[in-house]
């Protein structure tokens, strides 16, 4: 196979490693890539948004399957694009990626087909929004319709929080047009893991559980970012909570894409909350999380380019996806700021680190030969163990030989 990955984060990074371990890979391409990727990929320069630039750069270096990772180009319509070329991609068309791309889309969809999920008001109108809030319960939750990196969602805990956030999304324009509406929501509490699934357009097949850390601080405190650290399997797994997540939630989900003429292929992620009142649904994503991959993908034994395969053929339920039993666990280095302004352009030293550690570049580059700060998040320290308790042992003795100025990072992932 002569494959092309889209993105250029931690995420790609843990993929494009997976990727190349596969004898079947003939010739792995990264669009944009990084530092880290570029040691098991040729990097293509460019935007992941580029989708002309994209187009050519398969025929050129006579690509024949394109893994598309990140959330915007997906909703942008790449897959849609690739595939009017006859190229074999790996992900969803437009018209499914919207289960991650509106939100206001997945609750009515969650709604018709009974999936369970907090309660919520969809709004186009600012006046009738800011009505709403107050009087709604608090706390309560204000999210961009749109894409946001995964900063679009505040949590109001007052009614003058609630009036700051709505706007800042709605007037303001914090999120850009990813704003023009919102979903506000009931403030669930519970357990929160992630739930990922290959999918075919037909069937699914499970990953491990795995729990992110959004909040940016210790204690789960400070604003939401895209993820500062996971592990897998999550706390809250259990015969009975997969057993309930996936008779409730997965099957109807799969189902109900097919129903509605969007089937999926490609990563399904299910961001799920362990209420008293059982499971529900926080957000869809229609791509591998990030850290969560970091985690999910050194566990699988099965070659990941014959799953890519099997998806695009909706050939699922034809192979065996086999995963490790143990746990995997992960704490990203971001740089000083982050998720608010940071620097770039820091040098990154690495010290002798134990073979028992993989590090994932997120934003890296390399610039005259020196490894770099390149991005809000910039490393992901990653390891394999038989309990969580040892995996967090051994990154946080291992993540102090790692440095760059103004590092930040989580000290209590895999505690609480
Ligand atoms: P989202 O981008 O929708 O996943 O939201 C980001 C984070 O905000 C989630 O991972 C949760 O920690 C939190 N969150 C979102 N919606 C809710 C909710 N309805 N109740 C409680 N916390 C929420
Ligand atoms: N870690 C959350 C996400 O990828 O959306």
């Amino acid at each position: 196979m002569r494959i092309l990955l889209i993105g250029g984060g931690g995420r790609e990074h843990a993929i494009a490693c997976a990727l190349a371990r596969s004898p079947r890979t003939e010739k792995l391409y990264c669009l944009p890539g990084n530092a880290g990727i570029s040691e098991v990929a040729e990097c293509i320069e460019g935007s992941v948004m580029d989708f002309e630039h994209i187009a050519k750069a398969v025929k050129e270096k006579n690509i024949d399957t394109v893994f598309v990772a990140p959330d915007d180009p997906l909703y942008g319509g790449l897959v849609n694009r690739l595939e009017r070329d006859n190229v074999r991609c790996f992900g969803p068309r437009k018209e499914a990626a919207i289960i991650e791309g509106s939100k206001a889309f997945s609750k009515e969809f969650m709604t018709k087909y009974n999936i369970p999920t907090a309660l919520y008001r969809t709004f186009d109108n600012y006046d009738e929004a800011k009505k709403y809030i107050e009087e709604c319960p608090l706390p309560t939750v204000i999210k961009a319709d749109g894409l946001a990196l995964g900063k679009g969602v505040i949590i109001a805990e007052t009614r003058d929080d609630a009036r700051k956030a709505l706007e800042k999304t709605m007037l303001d324009k914090a999120f850009g047009n990813a704003g023009n509406t919102v979903v506000i929501e009931e403030f669930l509490t519970g357990k929160e893991f992630t739930l990922l699934a290959f999918c075919d357009g037909k069937s699914f097949s499970l990953m491990p559980t795995s729990q992110d850390h959004k909040r940016a601080y210790d204690g789960d405190k400070g604003p939401n970012t895209g993820g500062m650290g996971a592990f897998s399997p999550a706390f809250v797994y259990s015969e009975e909570v997969m057993k309930e997540t996936v008779e409730r939630i997965v099957v109807p989900t799969v189902n109900g894409l097919i129903a509605e003429g969007r089937p999926f292929k490609g990563v399904l992620y299910f961001g799920l909350m362990a209420t008293e009142n059982g499971v529900k649904v926080i957000e869809y994503n229609a791509r591998f999380g990030d850290p969560e991959t970091q985690v999910i993908l050194p566990l699988l034994k099965t070659d990941l380019t014959s799953i890519v395969d099997a998806c695009i053929d909706g050939t699922l339920s034809d192979i065996d996806v086999e995963w490790e039993d143990g746990c995997s666990f992960c704490v990203v280095m971001a740089s000083g700021g982050y998720p608010g302004k940071i620097v770039k352009g820091y040098p990154i030293t690495i010290g002798d680190l134990s073979e028992d550690i993989k590090i994932y570049h997120s934003g890296t580059a390399f610039k005259d030969g020196q490894l770099v700060t390149n991005g809000g998040r910039v490393l992901c320290v990653t390891t394999k163990g038989k309990t969580i308790a040892e995996c967090r042992e051994k990154v946080y003795s291992e993540i102090e030989k790692i440095s760059f100025k103004d590092s930040e990072y989580r000290r209590d992932i895999g505690i609480k």
